[in-house]
């Protein structure tokens, strides 16, 4: 070899890719997006049962697409009750994807609220996950939207009726109440219009809402890292690579953790869509098997059980406007609970004995409330709804005070971890 032609030294970059995968990738970032947010994303080794909910809430919500779409080739708002009797009795398959979806709704409910209460558990709303939480309530808000309207699509007794005393429920703005009212329905009353309508919402606009949302919650998410049943933050001790110390990567130890998850979920899933669908009157209610009938109030109208709380404080106020405010207060306290936790700790782990029993408390109110919305109104049932919401309230209004009053715990400098 010449001077002129020096031989090529060795570089240690790898070899530059070839073929297929490399051509896709100079056009679109796959492989810098799985190193970004799955191998590259380090997320706190000590992650337990709580944080399975947010994966399978993802589940849930593809799910739910995946079986709305096939509903949706027979179901018709036109003649409603009788399209989704034909789904049940004539189209193959058609009673497995009506009661995944009906079961879908209930348990999206379930995962969601466990997933919620993790939240409360660990501090995961507080600085820097302000924003992660407040996209997470319009999620929450999004998906109760999707569920009423859901629910009014079947055009049984219990639809109409329900679609009924909600959709009233905005009659009791003062001012521009009547007028809204009748703008959401439509019509002067609960009608056909009002039930095209509620199918347009439900099918397309609310679920891209939705979806959006959620890629929100998972960008905000990964920006700040995630909390961890310690509530230590992970990114504060890093090590000489620059990488958490306390952090694994997501893929392959979430996934697969995840994956296990998913498997016991369907396992659950499986049991109620197979042997108890309409999970005796709690997911599918009996006044929803006899069609649509102004004429017949049903003898209890209450919502489906994952409303029941805010029903019960509805009920428990006897002026219905002020039962109304109540409802949304009881909402807005759950927004604003990052600005209402004053602790210099994250945790519970940590907390003092004044937010356990606080906590304690919500969940005991929260619950017994629902069991309460959706019993008859007498008043014995009006008395303890009354009771279970000044404990639901207490629980946010008194938090400024008690969770700098009590005394913490030491939070450890690194996350405790105990393998099993
Ligand atoms: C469709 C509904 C939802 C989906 C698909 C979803 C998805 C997720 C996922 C995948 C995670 C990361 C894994 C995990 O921490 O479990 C997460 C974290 C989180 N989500 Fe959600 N979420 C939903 C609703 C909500 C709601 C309603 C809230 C509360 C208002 C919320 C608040 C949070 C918070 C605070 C975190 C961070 C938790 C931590 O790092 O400790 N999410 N979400």
């Amino acid at each position: 070899m010449s001077a002129e032609h020096p031989e090529p030294t060795r570089s240690s970059a790898p070899p530059a890719k070839r073929g297929l995968w490399a051509w896709i990738n100079e056009r679109l970032p796959v492989d810098s997006f799985i190193s970004h947010e799955l191998t590259g994303y380090f997320a706190p080794k000590n992650f337990n049962f709580w944080y399975f909910f947010g994966s399978l809430a993802m589940l849930v919500l593809v799910m739910q697409i995946g079986t709305g779409i096939f509903l949706t080739m027979y179901y018709k708002p036109g003649a409603a009750f009788s399209s989704v009797q034909f789904i049940m009795r004539e189209v193959p398959w058609g009673w497995l994807i009506r009661y995944m979806h009906s079961t879908g709704a209930s348990f999206f409910f379930i995962v969601v609220y466990l997933h919620m209460f993790r939240g409360l558990l660990y501090g995961s709303y507080r600085q820097p996950r302000e924003l992660l939480w407040l996209i997470g309530m319009l999620v929450y808000l999004a998906l109760m939207a999707e569920a009423f309207m859901g629910y009014v699509l079947p055009w049984g007794n219990m639809s109409f009726w329900g679609a009924q005393v909600i959709i009233n429920l905005f009659g009791t703005i003062p001012g521009i109440g009547p007028a809204l009212t009748q703008w959401i329905r439509g019509d002067y009353g609960i009608s056909g219009a009002t039930l095209n309508r509620l199918f347009a919402l439900h099918v397309a606009a609310v679920p891209i809402v939705l979806l959006l949302l959620v890629v929100l919650h998972l960008v905000a998410l990964h920006q700040v890292g995630s909390n961890n049943p310690d509530g230590i933050e992970i990114r504060d001790r890093l090590g000489p690579d620059g990488k958490p110390l306390d952090g694994i990567p997501f893929h392959p130890y979430y996934t697969v953790k995840d994956i296990f998850g998913v498997g016991v979920f369907f396992i659950l899933f499986a049991l109620v869509v197979f042997f108890v669908p309409t999970f005796h009157g709690l997911f599918l209610e009996k006044a929803n098997f006899t069609p649509h009938n102004p004429l017949s109030t049903p003898a209890d109208i209450h919502p489906v059980w994952y409303f029941t709380p805010y029903y019960a404080i509805l009920r428990a106020v006897p002026n219905k406007s002020l039962g109304a405010l109540f409802l949304v207060l009881a909402l807005v306290s759950l927004i604003l609970v990052p600005w209402l936790d004053r602790s210099p700790v994250k945790s519970i782990r940590y907390k003092g004995w004044m937010s356990r029993v606080a906590l304690a408390v919500f969940v005991v109110s929260f619950v017994g409330l629902g069991y309460l919305g959706m019993q008859p109104v007498e008043p014995i049932y009006v008395i303890l709804a009354r009771v279970c919401a000044v404990g639901y309230f207490a629980f946010f209004w008194l938090m400024p005070f008690y969770t700098r009053w009590e005394r913490v715990k030491p939070v450890p400098d690194r996350v405790v971890y105990h393998a099993h």
